[in-house]
């Protein structure tokens, strides 16, 4: 069996035409929608994801700030930017690139954000809000695995869910989202006595861990659907996923490529999280 690819690429494609055309409708309001990115420090793959999510804006019809800061700025500073920005009418969405500094208190930081500039979804308002199923922002990479699994009609009603990973940005929500739609999730992570045993009794994977090779095909239910949100580099520098893909495509029923697989969607739903915070003005 070949699983059938779930293409990233090609469903931000079309979700991205119907963020044009709501942009589009948000202008003849009168209203440009507008996303701030905060960048401190230098770090290589900070910049190439924000120069990624500043492109999208562009090719989209968003409106966008990038403010980049030197690692030494002051949490302080910081902090009075992200004021700002919550009383600047033009900027509907803030989002600050993570991780900060070590002298900086992301949680803080993320804390200073309006909730309702909070398209990144981090903040504990949002957090709290999907925990209860109430509107808010939903963070990205997980509101983008559950399109991909909307994508292929799959009905997630009754299914076992395995989450592997409890970080609060991806982990987390993810399961919550899971529920919501009636799946029954199990949460994996390092303290996890037999993963394996777990991810095999598994209709539906999704392995955010940020290791290369974490769900190998002995792992796997045939059939399952697979979703990597792995983006790593392994020892000789090449980019893998946290999923053996070459090998769980022979038993998954649908699987996610790295790249071009939850990647784009990350940062198609960041543009929806912003036309919705500019539509709810
Ligand atoms: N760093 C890695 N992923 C993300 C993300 O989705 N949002 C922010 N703000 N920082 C990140």
């Amino acid at each position: 069996m070949t699983a059938q690819i779930i293409d990233g690429n090609a469903l931000s494609k079309q979700l991205r035409a119907d963020v044009a055309l709501r942009a589009a409708a948000l202008y003849a309001r009168g209203i440009t929608p507008g996303l701030a990115v905060v960048l401190v420090g230098d770090s290589p793959a900070s910049q190439v994801y924000v120069r990624n999510k500043i492109k999208a804006c562009e090719d989209n019809g968003l409106h966008s700030v990038l403010e980049k800061y030197a690692a030494t700025l002051s949490e302080a500073d910081l902090l009075a930017r992200v004021y700002a920005l919550n009383n600047d009418p033009a900027i509907h969405g803030i989002l600050v690139q993570l991780p900060l500094p070590a002298h900086i208190d992301a949680q803080k930081v993320i804390e200073a954000i309006s909730p309702a500039k909070d398209v990144d979804g981090f903040h504990v308002a949002s957090a709290g809000a999907l925990m209860v199923g109430q509107p808010g922002f939903w963070p990205c990479t997980p509101y983008g695995c559950m399109k991909m699994l909307a994508s292929i009609g799959y009905d997630l009603r009754g299914k076992h869910a395995v989450v592997i990973g409890r970080s609060n940005i991806v982990g987390k929500p993810m399961a919550l989202m899971l529920l919501q739609k009636n799946a029954t999730v199990t949460i994996c992570h390092s303290a996890t006595k037999d993963l394996k045993a777990m991810t095999l009794q598994a209709d539906v994977i999704v392995a955010a861990v940020g290791k290369c090779n974490v769900l190998t095909a002995d792992m796997v239910k045939p059939g399952a659907v697979v979703i990597d949100v792995g983006m790593n580099r392994n020892a000789e520098g090449k980019l893998c996923g946290d999923v053996d893909f070459d090998g769980v495509k022979e038993v998954a029923g649908y699987i996610t490529p790295v790249p071009g697989g939850v990647g784009p969607m990350t940062i198609t739903m960041l543009l929806i999280n912003t036309l919705e915070a500019a539509e709810r003005l």
